[in-house]
Formats: C-alpha cells, sequence, structure tokens
C-alpha cells in the first residue's frame, strides 16, 4: 500500500514543485476578506502612516500589496520559493512593495528596518525556528510588532471539508504548533505576547466553487497525503455535493501579536 512520511517527521514542502501554479487561484480571497484582515491587524499597529513592514513568506503575494494600501510600506515580501515569487512579481505588483528572495533564518534586510512584520501561513514551513526568532527581532524596530497568523494545533479549524479527508486532524496537528509553544519559542527571543486573537470566518463562496477550488489542491496538509486519501475523499465530496449534504462550515483565522523588546 503507498504511504507517506508518518505525521511525526513531516517532510518539507517545496513550493516550486506544483504549488506555485496552482496558489494563488487555489487560495485567492475576496477583497473584503484581505480588507478584515487589514483591519485587525491595524488595530495592533501604531496609528502613523506609513509604516515600513515585511511579509515573511509572502507567496503569490495574497497579502503583500493589500499591506502596503492599509499601512503604505515600502512593504518587503521575503519569499525562498522562486516559483512563488515570480507569481507575486506577475500577478500582486503595487507601487510600495518590493519581492526579495530570502527566508525567515535569513532575512535579506537591514537591522531595524520595520515597524511590523506578518507571517501569515509560513511560519510551519520554517526549518529552524528559533533563527527565525532571531532574525525577526533583529529587523524590526526596538517596540516593533510581529503578528503571527497560524494555524495554533489547540484550536485547529473543523474546515468544512475535513470530514473527507480524516488524517488531516492528525498531520496538523503535527505541522503546528500550539499558542504556549509559539509563544515560548518567541519569548525566549525577547518578545512580549500583546495579544492573541481568535477569528471567526465565514465561508464565503458558494460550496461548488469552493469544491472546485480544493480540487487545486493548494493546500500544503495534502502534500502528506496519499493519492488513494485524496481521490477516495474528493470522490464522496462529490456525491455529497450532488447529494445537497456537503455541509458548509467557517474557518478560524487566529493570530499572536509579539512586541519586540524594546532595549
Ligand atoms: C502557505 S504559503 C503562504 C503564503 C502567503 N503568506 C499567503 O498567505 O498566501 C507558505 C509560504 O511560506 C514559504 N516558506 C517556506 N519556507 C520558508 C522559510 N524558511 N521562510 C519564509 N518563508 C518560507 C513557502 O515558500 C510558501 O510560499
Amino acid at each position: 500500500m503507498e504511504t507517506k512520511t508518518p505525521p511525526q517527521t513531516l517532510a518539507p514542502v517545496d513550493y516550486n514543485l506544483t504549488q506555485h501554479q496552482t496558489y494563488a487561484q487555489g487560495r485567492a480571497l475576496p477583497p473584503d476578506a484581505i480588507r478584515l484582515y487589514m483591519a485587525r491587524f491595524a488595530a495592533h499597529l501604531p496609528e502613523a502612516r506609513p509604516l515600513v513592514g515585511v511579509d515573511l513568506g509572502s507567496g503569490t503575494g495574497r497579502f503583500t500589496p493589500g499591506l502596503a494600501e492599509a499601512f503604505g510600506g515600502p512593504i518587503y515580501g521575503v519569499e525562498p520559493a522562486d516559483g512563488m515569487r515570480e507569481a507575486a512579481e506577475a500577478g500582486s505588483g503595487h507601487p510600495a512593495v518590493r519581492y526579495l528572495a530570502g527566508r525567515a533564518e535569513a532575512i535579506p534586510l537591514p537591522d531595524g528596518v520595520a515597524d511590523f512584520l506578518l507571517m501569515f501561513l509560513s511560519y510551519h514551513h520554517v526549518a529552524d525556528k528559533p533563527a527565525a526568532a532571531r532574525e525577526i527581532a533583529r529587523v524590526l524596530r526596538p517596540g516593533g510588532r510581529f503578528i503571527l497568523r497560524s494555524t495554533f494545533k489547540d484550536r485547529i479549524p473543523h474546515h468544512w471539508w475535513r470530514d473527507y479527508f480524516p488524517r488531516s486532524w492528525e498531520i496538523e496537528r503535527a505541522m503546528f504548533p500550539s499558542e504556549a509553544e509559539a509563544q515560548a519559542l518567541f519569548g525566549a527571543a525577547g518578545f512580549r505576547t500583546v495579544a492573541v486573537e481568535h477569528m471567526e470566518l465565514p465561508l464565503d463562496e458558494d460550496l461548488a466553487a469552493a469544491v472546485a477550488r480544493l480540487k487545486l489542491r493548494a493546500v500544503s496538509v495534502f502534500e502528506h497525503m496519499t493519492e488513494a486519501e485524496l481521490d477516495e475523499g474528493f470522490a464522496r465530496m462529490d456525491a455529497d455535493l450532488a447529494a445537497g449534504t456537503l455541509e458548509e462550515r467557517g474557518t478560524y483565522g487566529d493570530f499572536i501579536v509579539f512586541e519586540r523588546a524594546i532595549a
């Protein structure tokens, strides 16, 4: 039988293989959803404009232009996968955005340059997390804010698709930190926790469109599942969609806000 790496030792996801071709379409968000995140982030950032920001693990630039619109910039989108960065340059350009090759463990920016830094669903991909915490502290100015938008394993969302891929619970528990683990790691690098936000988000499209988008497989948990598991789950999902028994559920948009020590 086809097997994959056991969840305790998840293999890294290479966004240069296929994800860069489908991510922008598979994970697109409507402008209102981007604006909602910006408003929630703004509540934890200074009111002055412009603010200099870093979108660390910016991918295809899903949030980078929105950050520039909301906070002025410059916003530096730092992304290790060439394919993702090229898609960002082609589809998510903005006069106040610059995309840079780099990764969390070695951020290609000078000390103290940024008022804030966002990691949006990229932290779980970082191999050396203590090194990333040191780098984030280095590029933030004293008192600068770090927003960690992630899934946390103590509050994994029961997505509308979750029941079709039941092993995804176990994989995501291995993939994501708990809130306490994230706070301990950044606490050790001199960060103080300012807020823990638990956001509830409704499903913002009809189920048929959501199924079609999910089939692009632009979700990293799928990279840890077998073709047989995925085929079986999508077949059950198609049957339930046709029968009108697919259940609509929202998700979470949780994040932790940290502050870099002043001295
Ligand atoms: C799920 S995507 C999120 C992209 C974007 N933040 C978004 O929300 O659309 C995760 C991104 O993290 C990037 N990544 C992987 N390892 C990284 C690292 N060590 N440092 C920074 N980003 C990394 C991947 O290449 C990928 O583009």
